[in-house]
């Protein structure tokens, strides 16, 4: 993978000392413990997935726009939601919503096979060339990722990067028995960041809620929604196990 020294295992290369303070920081939050997690945010380039004007701003711990008035998540968000998600080696992951490609990325970097979908064809390319000259493993596409990948699923994971107002049923239809779903859910200004596990191999799906988050809309074609279909009214009505450990009371993460 890039600029990982070969025989120490550890992050080498012009930024790796920001990027190593970026993992002290995520450490001190307390929230982000899986070291597989901690290792691939130490090892990612993220200056490579940002414009170069905004190169100095690279391991600061907020997102930054990227073109096609997009954005690359925030560090923290991308790393809690690799966790969440249960990244690691021999997992198969779908990303929706590949952005910069620097999420695929971190994910990757923790040994799972990673898919990704990007609704603009512009970033979709970009991000494709971007982590190929990088040699992160992805298998990329665009399209249209309130689909999925149904030629690939099931997946143990999917991770969609951009809020739907309602979970898309086709996601949750591509999980594994275990599979996890992370999804942030909502309207433009008011969001909730949800996981959702396939509970054995049968249909049952349990689901909490984990922090307040701000992400740019899901797009694409609405289809049938997870909780429609599920006859459950909305998520919030679902709710009984709220995880916002991390959080101030109102806080977002902006995305
Ligand atoms: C917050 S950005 C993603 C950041 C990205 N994961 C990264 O690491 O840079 C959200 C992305 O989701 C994409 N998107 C929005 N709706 C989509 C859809 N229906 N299918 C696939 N991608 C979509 C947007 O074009 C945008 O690139």
């Amino acid at each position: 993978m890039a600029d990982v020294d070969a025989n120490q295992g550890r992050p080498s290369g012009p930024r790796a000392a920001a990027r190593r303070a970026l993992v002290s920081l995520l450490m001190e939050r307390g929230e982000i413990r899986d070291p597989r997690v901690l290792r691939a945010v130490a090892e990612v380039p993220r200056e490579r997935f940002v414009p170069e004007a905004l190169g100095p701003s690279a391991y600061c711990d907020v997102a930054l726009p990227i073109d096609c008035a997009q954005t690359i998540s925030q560090p923290y968000v991308v790393a809690l939601m690799t966790q969440l998600v249960g990244a690691g080696p021999g997992r198969r992951i779908l990303e929706v919503g590949t952005g910069s490609g620097y999420q695929a990325a971190v994910l990757a970097a923790t040994g799972a096979e990673v898919f990704s979908v990007e609704i603009i064809e512009e970033l979709a390319q970009r991000a494709a060339e971007r982590l190929g000259s990088l040699h992160y493993k992805v298998h990329s596409r665009q399209g249209d990722g309130r689909q999925g990948w149904p030629e690939e699923a099931p997946f143990d994971g999917i991770v969609v990067t951009a809020a739907p107002r309602q979970v898309p049923a086709s996601l949750v239809a591509q999980l594994a028995p275990g599979g996890r779903l992370v999804v942030p859910v909502g309207g433009a200004g008011e969001q909730e960041l949800w996981r959702l596990t396939r509970v054995g191999d049968g249909p049952e799906i349990s689901w909490e809620r984990i922090t307040a988050v701000r992400f740019v809309p899901l797009t694409g074609q609405v289809g049938a929604s997870f909780m429609a279909d599920a006859g459950s009214g909305t998520m919030r009505h679902g709710l009984d196990r709220d995880r916002r450990s991390g959080a101030a009371p109102g806080a977002r993460h902006r995305q």
